[in-house]
């Protein structure tokens, strides 16, 4: 390939926070469609992608962006459900986002999935910034829309300021007891030590061309090495979810992060077996700013470029796991490629033993950030894998020699029926939670409770 073709990808931005601290509304704001509305109970079920031009991003930040000053296309926003830990997504053993927005409610303060996204930020050194969000329902405030938040506080009574302030500098100081050193945006000097606290309204508008101006900001002095890539080279991404489209059978959603996947190639995919080697059927693309998750229209298309969200409708793709990785085969022996994928899927395995507790998780790094967790409590692992617990876990976990370990422990995915009346049957305990930490201790007080 040479690096003939090297060029700047658009960087991938993860939405992150705590379940209704205004992620999906943000994006709305940002994307200016609504998502939201058309949301089932208005909760984020699935994760999506979101490719938002420079002109828009310029537009919205009006005379905070220079578009002459960037050379990035553009960010890639990815939209994640609050009680998932999505944020565990990763590329080639790093962080798949190159950047996030942490959504915090400023009346609600600091969250369990927000302390939960926080560690998996640092964990993997992913530079981000703080919307504060929900300024407008501040007692008194006097709502200006779509304006840089200057100008909104300078519209402010003393007294809605002055609440403002208090509730920011609580969430300073919840930052700093989680050994982040923050301020607000205005006042940082240097974003490499230093979080930018940015107070927005995702609803009214304000504040938010300030975290678009921080966030290219981020990607433009911090990003940029990391950016370039050789664009025609072969892709490379990671499976965001496995689901039926319709006319095309088993697709993949994938965020794709480096190089390009033709409409004729043949692609590797992490499964839960061996990895699938197959051919593209299609390759279909919701159009930019439209959102891959509720965009029902398609367009098929012949190659798509990093970065990138994308369907890609393949023949057997049932055992493909979310969080695997995606490898285009090209210039490369398939050997090579399926050994590489197979590499990157160990690196992420877990250390299963003789005897413990069975796993089951909704993507990869769920799975790796839950197991990490139960090494740290010294709670063994028997089984762990990705996907709805079913009767065959059940099975397992009843084998168990000690009695303590005759559990599942389910992070963010279904119980089948089937499993839960085995579980009933054979009296294995299925622990459920969307927080990694809540698991580990509702199954700690469990063992506490029977040693009693
Ligand atoms: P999950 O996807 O479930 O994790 O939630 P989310 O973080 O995406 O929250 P969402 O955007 O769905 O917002 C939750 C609720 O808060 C909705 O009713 C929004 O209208 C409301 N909301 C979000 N942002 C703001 C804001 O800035 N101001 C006000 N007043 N309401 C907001
Ligand atoms: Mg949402």
């Amino acid at each position: 390939a040479g690096g003939t073709a090297e060029s700047l990808r658009t960087p991938i931005v993860a939405v992150l926070g705590h379940v209704d601290h205004g992620k999906t509304t943000l994006l709305d704001k940002i994307r200016g469609s609504a998502v939201t509305d058309g949301e089932a109970g208005a909760i984020t079920q699935h994760i999506g992608a979101t490719a938002v031009p420079l002109e828009t991003v310029s537009e919205l930040a009006g005379s905070l962006v220079d578009p002459d000053d960037f050379d990035l296309p553009g960010l890639l926003f990815i939209d994640t459900p609050g009680h998932h830990s999505f944020s565990t997504l990763r590329s080639r053993g790093g962080a798949l986002a190159d950047i996030a927005i942490l959504v915090v409610d400023v009346n609600d303060g600091f969250q369990p999935q927000t302390i939960e996204a926080l560690d998996i930020l640092r964990r993997t050194e992913t530079p981000f910034v703080v919307a504060a969000n929900k300024i407008d329902t501040v007692p008194g405030w006097n709502p200006q829309s779509d304006v840089p938040i200057q100008e909104s506080y300078d519209a402010q009574s003393d007294r809605a300021r002055a609440t403002l302030d208090e509730n920011l500098y609580e969430l300073i100081g919840e930052l700093s007891d989680h050994d982040f050193s923050a301020d607000m945006y205005w006042r940082v000097q240097n974003f490499a030590n230093n979080v930018g606290v940015v107070p927005t309204s995702a609803e009214t508008g304000e504040g938010v061309p300030d975290v678009l101006t921080v966030l290219m900001g981020l990607s433009q002095r911090y990003l940029k090495d990391a950016m370039a890539i050789d664009v025609d080279g072969p892709g490379a991404g990671t499976v965001l979810e496995v689901k039926d489209q319709k006319g095309f059978g088993t697709a993949i959603d994938v965020v794709l992060y480096d190089g390009t996947v033709r409409s004729d190639d043949t692609i590797v995919v992490g499964a839960s077996g061996d990895p699938i080697v197959t051919d593209v059927r299609a390759l279909l693309q919701p159009r930019p700013l439209a959102e891959i998750r509720t965009e029902s229209r398609f367009e098929q298309v012949d190659a798509v470029s990093a970065a990138a969200g994308l369907k890609i409708a393949a023949p057997e793709l049932d055992s493909a796991m979310a969080g695997a990785p995606v490898r285009v085969v090209r210039d490369q022996p398939r050997e090579e490629v399926v050994a590489a994928v197979e590499e990157e899927l160990a690196a992420i395995g877990v250390t299963t033993q003789e005897e413990g507790v069975v796993v089951k998780a909704d993507t990869l790094g769920s799975l790796e950030a839950v197991a990490d967790a139960l090494e740290e409590a010294e709670i063994p692992i028997v089984r762990a894998e990705v996907g709805a617990v079913a009767p065959r876990d059940v099975t397992v976990a009843s084998t168990a020699d000690e009695e303590k370990h005759e559990t599942v422990l389910a992070f963010s995915v279904d119980v089948l029926d089937n499993a839960a009346d085995l579980a009933e049957e054979s009296g294995v305990r299925i622990f459920e939670s969307d927080v990694i930490y809540r698991l580990v201790e509702e199954y700690d007080e469990f063992v506490t409770e029977r040693e009693r």
